[in-house]
């Protein structure tokens, strides 16, 4: 049996991911360690394999198949547009993808002005503006704290994630527009899907009756 290789998005939901894979009975104890420098874990008794990577970069080890099975975000998928199969929604990291912004910037929503829109994720954005709303608007691309770009005048709405909403409630800022829900998704390799088609399926499964 040739070993099934897992990516899992580091950060928020890769904690999330690894208990939901322990209730299925994958345990990877090694993982665990939050110190550990290590890249990949073997759990050798059910040949499986597991690394954390960057969420951006999930979608990219799936397509190639360096992982047959990734764990990630909705967001990374629609940003990234790679070519392999969602194959399931997880049901937890739930968050909304939104234009947010001070109220004021409701209106340059309204009436299709040429504005600056900031977000980590620029073809989400570009998809919004363009092919849904038919506003042309100016994309700056971010890394991270977003929600400063308004703030301090780089643009006059951002794109982003609203999980609780705290922190655009702490910056003054409001939901303007909501563009899609997001969760945790199973993704899997197009190749993996029909060489491993028993074990991935039987893992879906699993996974679907402790998820409900
Ligand atoms: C995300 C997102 C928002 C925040 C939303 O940022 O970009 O800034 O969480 O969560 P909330 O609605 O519960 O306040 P993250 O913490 O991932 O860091 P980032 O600034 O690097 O994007």
């Amino acid at each position: 049996m040739r070993y099934l290789t897992f990516a899992l998005a580091k950060g928020r939901l890769a904690k999330k991911s690894l208990e939901m894979f322990e209730k299925i009975g994958i345990t990877c104890d090694e993982m665990k360690d939050e110190k550990t420098r290590k890249l990949i874990f073997v759990n050798e008794a059910l040949k499986l394999k597991f690394f954390l990577a960057k969420a951006g970069d999930v979608p990219t080890y799936v397509e190639y198949g360096a992982a047959d099975i990734g764990v990630v975000g909705k967001d990374t998928i629609l940003e990234e547009g790679r070519k392999l199969f969602e194959v399931m929604d997880l049901g937890f990291g739930k968050c909304r993808m939104c234009v947010c912004g001070p109220e004021s910037a409701r209106d340059l929503l309204k009436h299709h002005e040429m504005i600056r829109v900031a977000s980590k994720y620029p073809n989400i954005a570009k998809d919004y503006f363009y092919n849904k709303k038919h506003q042309t608007v100016e994309i700056i691309k971010l890394n991270g704290s977003v929600e400063l770009a308004p703030i301090v005048n780089l643009s006059e709405v951002i794109v982003d994630i609203v999980e609780t909403g705290s922190t655009l409630r702490e910056n003054g800022l409001t939901i303007l527009e909501e563009i899609c829900p997001l969760s945790a998704r199973m993704v899997v390799n197009q190749v993996s899907m029909k060489m491993e088609n028993d074990r991935i399926m039987k893992l879906i499964k699993d996974l679907k009756e402790v998820i409900g």
